[in-house]
């Protein structure tokens, strides 16, 4: 476990349990009321000091340990209560609890629900007090603990749980909620938070955290793969005014960050176990047609309709051109404002609005009618395409209450709507207010690929709708599928999911097979917006291993314990729709990995033992409902055999390299050009084809054109054809369908397939582009050392397949695609001894040419390859058609 530390205690009555299910929102009850001081040390609060606070976080990977730990003494003449209350995630597992006092530690252990509540129900029958976890608030439970602490005794109580942060809205979000309830002599939270990828933002704030003072004592601070945050408020710094003894620490502290996304995914592999964290950037939106089907039963009435009709205008301004959508309200029967989905246009948009501004609260509540009609508008849009194709659907419900009308038994209403709907597209489901069947709303969704969420009502309801709204809107993938080896991978965590949405992550774990293997290929497949994508990564298993076992401040098996987090959460999830023996089956799957890697989950219970007598122990945890759901991915890698015959090529100081297969021989020219000029390489009028590369210099080039280097910085292929287009820079690959683009970085390995087109990046390397059988290029990427006070990234570029383009094509490269000839004689010393002169005759023009060679990086940058040439000076003079700046472009495309 990520930490630990020692402790003491007492006499006692210690029964700590959990009470599940119960929402109860606001503060705990204030137990140590302020008396005023006496010649006691500052904070002391009816005699109890809680001298010291500590909430300790150890975030490694996106698995967070959290240990808070709290240290009082009674400085009373007598036996006092003292409480210890924690307010963790939802999300989180309790994993230990221990209780010291006076030096002695009583720990805590995790067993089966059904025998802890044996000890809870005796200690409660005794008369002895139970610690408590209950639902508090939107995404907190509460913990509690009291126990008695005998005069001038010192107790301490230390509480860690471990939680897998999910990624929302492009980052994660730790909240810690601080409410000490007096001054406390050292109180402080430190998070230390390491991520193999990078942190690429850290912040830290608090509700509380108002003024100059109190800010100072927060510090945060990133670098590389490790983050720190610091909050250590001086007793001074905690009071709410300068004269007062009470705290002003009362609020939620959060941290977020956010990791380097140049590569869509990462992989991690330690002690057998392995997480595939997966979010790819720079995708354009998939277009969605959306349902909204919304309650205006009666009990919507008031508040609750005002926000809804809020929220959806503001959701109606987010709603992208490409999006189709319809809306259908329910009560006791059901309305909709158009018979089929329409388009996002401003018009629509306009009636929308208006319908929207017009919505009216009455009668019963009919969810099921509302629910298949929705379905149905959603099948028929997709059976018929009514509207575009590679776009996907979602319906959203929001509802106060249960069905009453209409078909109203909850199971019938999820077996209508999961035949309906057939896996094909997700349903959420949103429950406004506690007054309603939540589980049946959750229930439905889960097995629909969706998930619920519960909106408080509160003042702020309408931007709980809006914020939800916002995660679902902007899907980046569909059908997205995480394969590993077969055989090389056990004990996989969910690997397929129906969207992507920008801003999340997925998150794959599992256990591998033979602990010997070297590497696995992991391959993520998904559908775009534009084009199908293959995403490959090759992980050298033992490498990485070595590299992360180094880091000492990682907790040793935090990627074992991720993937238990994850599978007992997906277990949990499952058990929700089983039934019978499969749900028997669930349930003891998520027992036992619960119970082996201690986990305080909704079927066990956390039980603290007094050592000298096991008969009188308990102290028990159980989680409430409502956990909601993780989602978590991985991914990556393919490599690129080049074709064996290239005929066409240009790279380094931009060298072209004409290969003459019916010759066995070559010829090579060179174009000193300008940095920021733009050559055309290659135009084909009739395959519509079009590729140019743009010059850029050496870093501090000499003035002098003559000896200056310079090689290809851009490339753009165009396909006007297809409406297609492709600019490739040394930090990134864009592609462009029409006004709609995707961005690829160069530590990507992605292959993307769209009409007979297929593109494939490899990682660093090089990427290869094919249009149909017929035409392939191949971009290679030169990567300098970064410091180099001269060089630069440079591309090269390739034409390694040109038969199925026209006779027509022209361009530096693409006027030799056409058969030619070309004789050599009178083979003499050059100037240069070392290279030999001759006469060349080709295209009519009689030349006098050098023998030299060009590296040949296709293979590999750093190959020593070398293909001989016939060099044509000048620009290549009397060998390209007319002179060199007739192929000067204004711009790439
Ligand atoms: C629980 O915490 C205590 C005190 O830090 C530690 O000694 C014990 O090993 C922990 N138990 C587990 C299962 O990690
Ligand atoms: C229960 O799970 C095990 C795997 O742990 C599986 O082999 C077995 O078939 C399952 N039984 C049922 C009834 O689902």
């Amino acid at each position: 476990m990520c930490s630990a530390m020692a402790s003491a205690w007492w006499p006692w009555v210690l029964v700590l349990a959990l009470l599940s299910g119960l929402a109860a929102s606001g503060f705990p009850r204030s137990l140590l009321r302020l008396r005023g001081k006496r010649s006691l040390p500052e904070g002391v609060v009816d005699g109890i000091e809680i001298y010291s606070t500590k909430i300790s976080c150890k975030v490694t990977s996106r698995f967070a340990c959290n240990v808070v730990t709290t240290r009082a003494v009674n400085h009373a003449d007598k036996a006092k209560e003292v409480s210890f209350d924690v307010e963790l995630p939802k999300t989180a597992f309790i994993t230990n609890f221990t209780l010291t006092i006076d030096g002695v530690t009583y720990p805590g252990n995790v067993k089966e629900k059904e025998a802890a509540k044996k000890q809870y129900e005796k200690a409660v029958s005794q008369g002895k007090t139970a610690g408590l976890v209950k639902a508090s608030g939107r995404k907190l439970e509460k913990f509690t603990v009291s126990v008695n602490v005998a005069a001038g005794s010192k107790v301490t109580f230390e509480l860690t749980y471990e939680e897998l942060l999910k990624r929302h809205k492009g980052k994660y979000e730790m909240y810690l909620k601080v409410q000490p309830k007096q001054l406390v002599k050292h109180f402080e939270i430190e998070a230390h938070i390491f991520e193999p990828q990078g942190i690429s933002m850290l912040d830290a704030e608090a509700t509380f955290i108002t003024n100059d003072l109190l800010s100072s004592a927060l510090t945060k601070s990133f670098s590389g793969k490790k983050g720190h945050v610091s909050f250590k408020p001086s007793l001074d710094q905690q009071r709410s005014c300068p004269s007062c003894t009470d705290s002003l620490l009362n609020g939620d502290f959060t941290i977020t960050y956010d990791v380097n996304r140049e590569s869509p995914a990462n992989v991690q592999v330690v002690n057998g176990y392995f997480v595939h964290f997966f979010a790819p950037q720079g995708l354009p939106v998939v277009p969605k047609n959306v349902v909204f089907v919304i309650d205006v039963s009666g009990s919507m009435s008031g508040r609750k309709i005002e926000q809804t009709r809020d929220a959806l205008l503001k959701i109606l301004e987010d709603i992208k051109e490409e999006d189709f959508l319809n809306f259908i309200l329910f009560s006791g029967g059901v309305t909709t404002w158009k018979d089929h989905l329409v388009q996002a246009t401003p018009e629509n948009l306009e009636e929308a609005r208006i319908f929207v501004r017009n919505i009216r609260d009455q009668g019963m509540t009919n969810i099921n009618d509302a629910l298949l009609r929705g379905i149905s508008m959603l099948n028929k849009a997709r059976e018929e395409h009514l509207t575009p194709e590679r776009r996907t659907s979602v319906i959203i419900m929001l509802t106060d209450g249960d069905a009453n009308t209409g078909e109203s038994r909850p199971e019938k209403i999820q077996e209508n709507v999961r035949n309906a709907i057939q896996g094909k597209f997700p349903l959420y489901n949103l429950g406004f207010g506690n007054n309603l069947n939540y589980n049946f709303l959750e229930s439905m969704a889960l097995e629909n690929h969706g998930f619920a969420r519960r909106i408080y009502e509160d003042s702020d309801a309408n931007l709980q709708l809006q914020g939800f709204y916002e995660e679902v809107a902007n899907p980046l993938l569909t059908d997205v599928e995480m394969e590993y080896p077969k055989n090389a991978i056990l004990d996989l965590t969910q690997n397929s999911y129906q969207h992507f949405y920008d801003g999340s992550e997925i998150v794959v774990a599992g256990r591998l097979g033979d602990e010997d293997t070297n590497s696995f290929k992991a391959d993520v497949k998904g559908r775009g917006a534009l084009n199908d994508l293959t995403f490959t990564e090759e992980v050298n298993m033992k490498e990485m291993e070595e590299a992360l076992k180094e880091r000492d401040y990682i907790f040793g098996n935090y990627i074992e314990r991720l993937w238990a987090y994850l599978t007992i959460e997906q277990l949990l999830e499952k058990r929700k729709n089983a039934h019978g023996e499969e749900k028997e089956n669930l349930t003891a799957q998520a027992l036992d990995l619960s119970l082996k890697y201690h986990f305080v989950t909704p079927l066990t219970s956390m039980v603290v033992t007094k050592p000298e007598d096991n008969e009188d122990q308990t102290a028990i945890a159980d989680k409430p409902g409502e956990a909601t759901s993780v989602t978590s991915s991985r991914a990556f890698q393919t490599s690129y055999q080049p074709p064996q015959n290239p005929y066409y090529y240009v790279d380094g100081d931009p060298h072209f390299i004409i290969q003459v297969p019916e010759k066995d021989d070559a010829i090579c020219f060179n174009i000193d050009e300008d940095p920021s000029t733009v050559l055309r390489l290659i135009h084909d009028p009739v395959t519509g084809l079009t590729v140019n590369g743009q010059i850029i210099g050496d870093k501090e080039g000499s003035p002098d054109s003559k000896t200056r280097k310079t090689y290809f910085g851009k490339l753009g292929i165009t396909n006007s054809q297809m409406d297609f287009r492709i600019e490739v820079t040394t930090e990134k690959i864009t592609l462009w369908n029409g006004i709609a683009q995707s961005i690829f970085s160069w530590l990507d390995t992605v292959t993307i397939t769209q009409d007979g087109m297929s593109l494939t990046i490899n990682r660093k390397k090089n990427m290869v582009v094919s249009f149909g059988d017929g035409v392939t290029f191949v971009v290679v990427l030169h990567q300098v050392w970064r410091k180099h006070p001269v060089h630069q990234d440079f591309l090269g570029f390739y034409v390694v397949d040109s038969h199925r383009m026209s006779t027509q094509t022209h361009g530096l490269l693409g006027q030799f695609f056409h058969p030619f000839d070309f004789e050599v004689s009178d083979i003499r010393p050059g100037s240069d001894p070392t290279k030999s002169d001759a006469t060349m005759v080709v295209k009519n023009h009689q030349l006098t040419v050098t023998r030299g060679s060009q590296k040949d990086y296709r293979k590999d940058v750093s190959s020593d390859m070398k293909v001989i040439c016939w060099f044509v000076h000048n620009n290549g003079e009397g060998l390209i058609d007319g002179v060199h700046t007739d192929y000067i472009v204004p711009n790439l495309s």
